[in-house]
């Protein structure tokens, strides 16, 4: 953290004016929403509190803190700002389907302003956990399965909480969580064992948290798991040594909520005190907890060493310093913020519309003009349920899809019918359900998980559509009639068993304080959806984990599994006699994910004129010093619609010393072209890109030798090129 002289100074000598248990309580943040109680802990020095929900109280617990305890320390004021505080965006991994970084960076500016107006001055956000598994409930509040869509988007959210000055009154310190690999809970189990190589944390979990420092994240939370036995709340390797350390971190590292007292359901502290002397040895800077004793803070920490407890006190009140807060720690309560704008409204409605992802389609999207009976039934045709995830509880609901497409569809004659709910076990009337469909020239059926199935302890074990959703799409299929399934959820769905039977499919995820205006606009086509998947759709929950950056193994798979027995004698051919049986698939399933990581589409047709820019042979000395692969394109809008589209750039590196994935995303942008124009659009990459860590030492290494550059705007869509690093 930067601060100028005089400020250092200052924090200097206030450090040499404090005793030991002042220092102790600086380090500590509760959740306790009672507000004498809060009033009490600001009193003894607590370091930080929660929200306590107004500017007003939150000035007047500044007020307890800076008049009325022994120094004066103005108080951080933590809360998680997800994806929105008055004005809801669309959940993060929705955001992240946008493949535009500028959507993040923007609900940080308009959420940041929103909390900072109310005296929140720290956020918990953003998640950047790599996720690859969807029945982790958490899946929602990251950026989806990729290392570095989680890096840009998660260094973008930083950018847009933090601007250039935490100090200014729009903006509040950041804190880049769950470090590190919480998204890798074994069986997607929340809080689950985590065991992972130092090569995995590297190439995939620990990246967006090196972009997220790089980017001058004020604070890091520290993940509730274990990796590879030890908790990350006592993980001194990887709190001290790689965050600290290494990355040179100079911010302020919070527990997650009891996960210093968890240590001893983990196994591996006896009792409170046990626990806190190891996590603070480890790193932590700031513990979270919902009880607080301060007599017994200072009894469990006297072993805690002096310098120890100096650069985490230091630490805090850096961060002060550098919110402001010692200049002045209230905020103008008239000027609190506490509903959105017309403005922000508009942004989280244009957030909502990127971030929708078009699975499907025969070309029955966008609805024709002309289509005078319309069917809308599912639970979430009337549905308000689509703020999502980890939202505020005080942030207002949307209208209903049903109410908003009856406006927009004025001409055409609406038919509301709910035909199940989210978890009805009955059967739904599907004879009823069928006629009704019949009637109609088209279905819009809009299905999903409610937003209280995502978000912390929320894993599920079958993750496709809770109740009798299925079965109700299955009854408008019966019927003939042209539909359009509406999915919105917090994770990818299993969808094998439904979804070759609708016309078009629109993952719309939980969207936000807009969400049913931009489903509409969609359906209807006076918006035109390119969002890409930032986390693939498995075919069966058997697949998960999963992720398009797998490695090749050493029997890779060309085509899918099958049931009924090969016609073979292994015991006289031997193994390798049948093509494609001794390879890595599953015998009951198809190879890949149901819909890709990447895949999206879009109203508008694009051609692309894709080529290196660069020289196709790099030195590895250049790279070094900074040379950049190029990617150029001419993007060329062949239809009328005006449009957005998504170049996605993969590398695979095709010998080295240890294996590789099959394909690594390693640059991506979208843009917007006018129907019938073209844009020039450049893509590069660089050393970061190409290189892999190897636990001998010397850390990420690029190897010379052969690479393939596959670039294009879907999975199923890439162009491949040669490239050869040369030493
Ligand atoms: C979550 C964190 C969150 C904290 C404070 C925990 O249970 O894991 O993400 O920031 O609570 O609300």
């Amino acid at each position: 953290m930067n601060l100028t002289q005089e400020r250092t100074e200052r924090v200097d000598v206030l450090l040499q004016a404090m005793s030991r248990d002042e220092k102790l309580l600086q380090l500590q943040v509760t959740f306790r929403m009672d507000a004498e109680e809060n009033a009490a802990f600001a009193r003894a020095g607590i370091g930080a509190l929660f929200w306590p929900m107004s500017a007003a109280a939150t000035n007047e617990l500044q007020r307890v803190a800076c008049t009325e305890s022994a120094h004066g320390i103005p108080l951080l004021i933590g809360l998680d700002v997800i994806h929105g505080q008055r004005t809801i965006f669309p959940i993060p991994l929705a955001q992240a389907c946008a493949f535009d970084p500028s959507v993040a960076l923007l609900d940080g500016q308009v959420s940041g302003a929103e909390a900072r107006s109310g005296g929140v001055n720290w956020a918990f956000s953003p998640m950047i956990d790599v996720s690859r598994d969807a029945r982790w409930g958490r899946v929602c509040e990251g950026f989806g399965e990729d290392a570095l869509l989680n890096s840009v988007y998660g260094a973008a959210k930083v950018r847009g909480f933090q601007g250039t000055a935490l100090s200014s009154t729009s903006q509040v310190a950041a804190c880049a969580k769950h470090f590190v690999a919480y998204g890798a809970a074994e069986g997607g189990r929340d809080y689950n064992t985590v065991d992972m190589s130092e090569r995995r944390l590297r190439d995939a979990f620990l990246k967006p948290f090196h972009a997220a420092v790089e980017a001058g994240a004020a604070s890091v939370m520290a993940s509730f798991n274990t990796v590879s036995g030890v908790p990350v709340h006592a993980n001194r390797h990887l709190l001290t040594e790689v965050l600290k350390a290494e990355w040179g971190f100079s911010g302020v590292v919070v527990g997650d909520a009891d996960g210093v007292a968890n240590l001893i359901a983990h196994g591996v502290a006896s009792d409170r005190g046990d626990a806190r002397r190891q996590s603070f040895a480890a790193g932590l800077d700031i513990e979270m907890g919902m009880d607080l004793d301060a007599a017994a803070l200072v009894e469990d920490l006297t072993a805690l060493d002096d310098e120890r407890l100096d650069d985490a006190v230091r630490r805090v009140l850096n961060l002060k310093m550098a919110l402001g807060l010692f200049d002045n720690p209230y905020v103008d309560e008239a000027s609190e913020l506490l509903e959105p704008s017309d403005a922000t409204l508009e942004a989280a409605y244009s957030a909502a519309v990127r971030s929708a992802v078009l699975l499907r389609n025969d070309g029955t999207l966008p609805l024709r003009a002309d289509t005078r009976r319309v069917l809308v039934t599912g639970p979430y045709a009337e549905s308000t349920d689509h703020l999502g995830a980890w939202v505020q509880r005080w942030a207002e609901a949307p209208a209903s899809l049903a109410d908003v497409l009856g406006r927009k569809l004025q001409g055409a004659d609406v038919t509301v019918i709910a035909g199940t709910g989210f978890f009805d076990s009955a059967a739904p009337d599907s004879s009823g359900i069928a006629a009704a469909a019949s009637a109609a020239d088209l279905v819009i059926v809009a299905v999903g998980e409610p937003s209280n199935l995502s978000g912390e302890a929320a894993s599920r074990a079958d993750i496709r559509l809770p109740g009798q959703q299925e079965a109700l799409i299955h009854a408008i299929a019966e019927s003939g009639t042209p539909f359009v399934v509406v999915v919105c959820s917090g994770r990818p769905l299993v969808v094998a068993d439904w979804c070759h039977k609708p016309n078009a499919i629109l993952q719309a995820w939980h969207l936000g304080s807009r969400a049913p205006e931009a489903i509409a606009d969609l359906l209807l086509g006076t918006a035109n959806p390119a969002g890409r998947l930032a986390m693939g759709f498995p075919r069966s929950v058997g697949q998960l984990p999963m992720h398009y950056d797998h490695e090749n193994t050493g029997r890779p798979a060309s085509s899918g599994g099958r049931l009924s027995p090969d016609s073979m004698d292994v015991t006289i051919d031997g193994p390798a006699n049948v093509a494609d049986h001794y390879t890595s698939k599953y015998r009951d399933l198809q190879l890949g994910p149901e819909f890709e990581f990447g895949h999206g589409l879009s109203y508008s047709t694009f051609e692309h004129d894709l080529h290196l820019a660069s020289s196709d042979r790099v030195r590895l000395e250049d790279l070094k010093n900074g040379e950049q692969v190029r990617i150029d394109a001419i993007v060329r809008n062949t239809s009328a619609t005006d449009g957005d589209e998504v170049l996605l750039v993969f590398i695979r590196d095709l010998v080295a010393s240890a294996a590789q994935p099959v394909r690594r995303l390693v640059a991506f942008t979208r843009t917007a072209v006018a129907g019938g124009a073209a844009q020039p659009v450049q893509l590069e990459f660089g050393f970061d890109a190409l290189s892999f860590w190897k636990d001998d030492g010397a850390g990420f290494r690029v190897e010379p030798g052969e690479f393939r550059v596959f670039a294009g705007p879907r999975p199923d869509a890439l162009q491949e090129f040669a490239l050869t690093v040369v030493a």
